[in-house]
């Protein structure tokens, strides 16, 4: 169940945290998928991290989130360790998974309440409330009763943020909420990110391939190429930027989940 959503009751502090990577690097085997990253994301920022299929970002989402261990540096979550259990009483965290991680054998309803009843995050009727809250936010009271093979790919993206949203986090990871959307539901899944921030205050962490998502409600961006950052900055500064690996990157013509854009080296 907890590969799912990441959360345990938080504690007293309400506020937006902040993220701090300090000379974080992860190996498997002979393989070095970070190099010695560094990044500071602000409270309450939404904080987009873009890359070639292959370079890292959903490594880096998952050692944020305190699903892995370093492989040597660290992350903090306002100066705490996101792989300690303290971490997750005092924050609360959710991830959006690429694939929303869905029950298939339960409606959205029961998706939605399944975490916070097992975990007894707080009352039924608490429960029930926030439940009804984020089907609302999400414009999905009309698929309650749903089963998630019943859903559009859309509908899906929008299920597994409305799961996340129920556990009134304070950082929000998404891992490529736009891919495999069409143009039109990919906007409204960018909308629905930015909505959230504004009216949760949450600190957004977007991973993703979107060049128009990053563009348009990102704080900042980093682009992560082998490892490693090759820019962080708003978005104005990323459309100036004349670095031809930037330029290149951002050129629309160049498909970004085509593997052979990327080669990682070994260590
Ligand atoms: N648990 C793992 N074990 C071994 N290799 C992994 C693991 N997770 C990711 N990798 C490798 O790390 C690299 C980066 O992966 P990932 O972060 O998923 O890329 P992306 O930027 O597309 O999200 C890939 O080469 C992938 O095969
Ligand atoms: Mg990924």
């Amino acid at each position: 169940m907890k590969k799912n959503i990441i959360h345990e009751r938080s504690g007293g502090e309400k506020n937006p945290v902040g993220v701090e990577v300090a000379r974080l690097s992860k190996n498997f085997g002979g393989q070095s998928v970070l190099r010695d990253l560094n990044l500071s994301i602000k409270p309450g920022e939404i904080f987009v991290i873009m890359g070639p299929s292959g370079s890292g970002k959903s490594v880096l989402l998952r050692q944020i989130a305190g699903l892995d261990l370093p492989t040597s540096g660290a992350v903090r979550i306002n100066n705490h360790d996101p792989v300690e259990p303290d971490t997750r009483d005092r924050f609360a965290l959710a991830l959006v998974f690429q694939a929303g991680a869905l029950f298939n054998s339960l409606t959205v309803d029961d998706n939605l309440a399944l975490y916070p009843l097992e975990h007894r995050l707080c009352s039924r009727k608490e429960i029930r409330s926030r439940v009804e809250r984020a089907l609302k936010i999400l414009s999905l009271e009309n698929a309650t009763k749903k089963f998630p093979s019943e859903l559009s790919g859309g509908m899906k993206k929008r299920v597994a943020i409305a799961r996340a949203l129920v556990m009134e986090p304070q950082l929000l990871l998404y891992d490529e909420p736009t891919s495999e959307l069409d143009p039109v539901m990919a906007a409204t899944i960018t909308e629905i990110i930015a909505t959230l921030k504004n009216e949760f205050r949450v600190t957004s962490v977007v991973v993703s391939h979107d060049r128009d998502l990053a563009l348009t409600i990102a704080d900042r961006v980093a682009i992560l190429m082998k490892g490693q950052l090759l820019f962080v900055g708003t978005p104005e500064e990323l459309k100036q930027n004349r670095d031809p690996a930037i330029v290149d990157f951002m050129n629309p013509q160049i498909d970004l989940k085509n593997p052979r854009y990327l080669k990682l080296e070994a260590t």
